[in-house]
Parts: structure tokens; C-alpha cells; sequence
């Protein structure tokens, strides 16, 4: 019988991306998500590229009733757990939705597949754990910090994680740390759908390509990188969503705990990307240099060899395959 795979979240951004690649990979998997950031035609879509029926329950994990009745209905073998708030942002002005969202909503997933006997978690993580790193490319052993409050909620459930499993050897963790996930299903029919404004730049870049938005800032032109812009490790979802089948496959298979970077160990700038996507969509993409954004750090990329030696995993899609993707998706969803 197939491995049955809970994804919290999984109605979202990398969560619905995951979502596919587990049923192509031969997993079964069973999505719970509040809703408060994903579109609800994304089961639709899910069934459309999936050719089956998706089980999805509209529901919150901090929600130990609920969560208890899910594990109890299905014979669940594993948890992805996505379900977070994720803008930097917003925790400065709302710190206590992210540590209840984030550490609480941890917390009672943890207690509810304890409950039920699951001891299988991959968890969502981030580079933002490294703040601006020391040397680079970054790897999994630097040093860990915060900045904001979403940063210090990554962080303490990295550390919790580390807790548990050090305490009580029946959990295996895979926790990944993301970089930049951007682009979209080669379908068209799912990607990064803000509800907002969007803060991050690939989203922002694609709101100037259909219109919505007249202009990109470029948050500082005077950082000590090759053209003065800020430099990220931008990692296709479709990659990134592989890499938690890996993680889940290593988990199953050897019950070895993990922690590593998921990204593509290639560093872009701001303009660079911009060029990229002004490839994709064929038009130029106006922008104006403006001040640095605080907090944003000049230079981040990751070390990829430590998810290559225990997962295989590697990235395989390049920047323009991301931008050509992600302009897939906004073009189409525009005229939907
Ligand atoms: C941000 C978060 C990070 C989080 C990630 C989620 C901060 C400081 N970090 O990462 O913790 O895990 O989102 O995806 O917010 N840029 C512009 N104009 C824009 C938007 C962005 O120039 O309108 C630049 C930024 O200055 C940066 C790069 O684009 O150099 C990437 O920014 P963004 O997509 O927001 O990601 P991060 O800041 O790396």
C-alpha cells in the first residue's frame, strides 16, 4: 500500500506543488489548510493535473480536535507540515499570530501525531535562520540567528525539533531550509498567488508583467555585489516540492533525521532576475532604484551538498525556467 501523507498547508504555494509531486512519486496524500492564504480552486486544479479525486479538509492545526479526528479517519503514515505565516513584514507588526501560528501551531501537530502514533515530520525551515552568513556558500553547520519574529518562530521550532528528537529517538525530522522558492507548475494551473500587495520580488515582478502594478522597486542599488543589487539563491518550486519526496523517502527508508538547505547554490541579483523575466514575458519591465529595504541583507546563497549526499537531491531548473513558469501562470490566471 501506498505511504499515506498528510500535508498541512498543502492548499498553498509549495504545498500544492508537493502536493503533486508525492501522487507522481506514488504516495497518497490527504491535504488540511485554513485557507487564510490559498485560493480554494486550487483542489480543482490539484484534480485537474492529478487526474483524481483530492481529499482536503478545510481546518487549522492548532486545532488538536480536528487534528485528532483527521489521524484517526485515515491511516496516515507521515506529516509535511507547511501550514505557517511567512512575511517578514506583517510579524513585526502581528508577533503573537506568528508565535501561535508558527511555535503553537508546531506544538499541537507534534502532540496530535504523537497521539496517534506518527512519528514522521518534514518541516518547513529557511535560509532566513542565517541571517546575513559570515561565508558563503552557506552551510547547514553556520551559525543561526533572527531578525524579526518570523525568523525567531523558524528558528525555535528548529531548536524544539532538535529537542524532541534528541530526548526520544522514535521521531525522524527532515527539516529543510528553503532559499527562494518562485515559478510555477508547468501546467499554468497552480502557483504563488498573493492575496496581498505582493512583498517578495518575483511575485511583485509578475503583478508589473500583467499590469497590475506600474513599476518595480529595486530596494538598493549600493550593495557591495557585481551590479550594486541584493543577490539571492532563487530555487524553482517544482525542485523544491522533489526535495520533501526525498526528504520523506530518506525519513521512511532509514528513520535518519536530517537538516539541509534546499536551494540551487547559484546566487542572482535583483536585476538579473529582472532581466530574466523580461525574457519570459517578452517586454520590457519598468523599475526605479529605490532605498534599501531594512533588514535585507546584501548576499545569500546555499551550500547544496549536504541535500545531494543525503537525499540525492538536486536542483535541475534554472532561472529561466523559473521566470518562464512563473509568466505562464500569471498570464493565464489573469485571463481566468
Ligand atoms: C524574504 C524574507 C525571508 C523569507 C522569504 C520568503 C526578508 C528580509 N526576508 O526573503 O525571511 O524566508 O522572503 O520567501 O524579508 N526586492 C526588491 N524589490 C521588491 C522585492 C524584493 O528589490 O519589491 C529585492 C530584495 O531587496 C532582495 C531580493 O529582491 O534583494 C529578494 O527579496 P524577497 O523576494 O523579498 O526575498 P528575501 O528578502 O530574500
Amino acid at each position: 500500500m501506498a505511504h499515506k501523507v498528510l500535508l498541512t498547508g498543502g492548499a498553498g504555494f509549495i504545498g500544492s506543488h508537493t502536493y503533486v509531486a508525492l501522487k507522481n512519486a506514488g504516495y497518497d496524500a490527504i491535504i488540511v489548510d485554513n485557507f487564510s492564504n490559498a485560493r480554494r480552486d486550487v483542489t480543482d486544479r490539484l484534480e485537474i493535473i492529478t487526474g483524481a479525486p483530492v481529499e482536503c479538509i478545510e481546518g487549522d492545526v492548532l486545532d488538536g480536535v480536528l487534528l485528532d479526528r483527521i489521524f484517526a479517519e485515515h491511516t496516515i503514515d507521515a506529516v509535511i507540515h507547511y501550514a505557517a505565516l511567512k512575511a517578514v513584514g506583517e510579524s513585526m507588526g502581528k508577533p503573537l499570530d506568528y508565535l501561535n501560528t508558527n511555535i503553537a501551531g508546531l506544538y499541537s501537530l507534534l502532540d496530535a501525531m504523537q497521539r496517534a502514533d506518527v512519528f514522521t515530520l518534514v518541516f518547513s525551515s529557511s535560509a532566513t535562520v542565517y541571517g546575513q552568513p559570515d561565508h558563503l556558500p552557506v552551510d547547514e553547520a553556520a551559525p543561526r540567528g533572527f531578525n524579526n519574529p518570523y525568523g525567531y518562530t523558524k528558528l525555535v521550532c528548529e531548536q524544539s525539533l532538535e529537542q524532541i528528537s534528541a530526548a526520544d529517538d522514535r521521531w525522524a525530522f527532515g527539516v529543510l531550509r528553503y532559499f527562494n522558492p518562485v515559478g510555477a507548475h508547468e501546467t499554468g494551473l497552480i502557483g504563488e498567488d498573493p492575496n496581498d500587495i505582493p512583498n517578495n520580488l518575483v511575485p511583485y515582478i509578475a503583478k508589473v508583467a500583467t499590469g497590475e502594478q506600474d513599476q518595480l522597486s529595486v530596494w538598493g542599488d549600493d550593495y557591495d555585489t557585481p551590479d550594486g543589487t541584493g543577490i539571492r539563491d532563487y530555487i524553482h518550486v517544482t525542485d523544491l516540492a522533489r526535495g520533501h519526496v526525498q526528504s520523506l523517502d530518506a525519513l521512511l527508508k532509514s528513520r535518519q533525521g536530517h537538516v539541509v538547505n534546499l536551494g540551487t547554490g547559484t546566487g542572482y541579483s535583483v536585476l538579473e532576475v529582472v532581466k530574466a523575466y523580461e525574457r519570459a514575458a517578452g517586454r520590457a519591465l519598468p523599475y526605479r532604484i529605490a532605498p534599501r529595504r531594512p533588514g535585507d541583507v546584501a548576499c545569500v546563497y546555499g551550500d547544496t551538498k549536504l541535500a545531494r549526499e543525503l537525499l540525492g537531491f538536486e536542483a535541475e531548473l534554472g532561472l529561466d525556467d523559473m521566470c518562464a513558469s512563473s509568466w505562464n501562470w500569471v498570464s493565464r490566471r489573469k485571463n481566468t
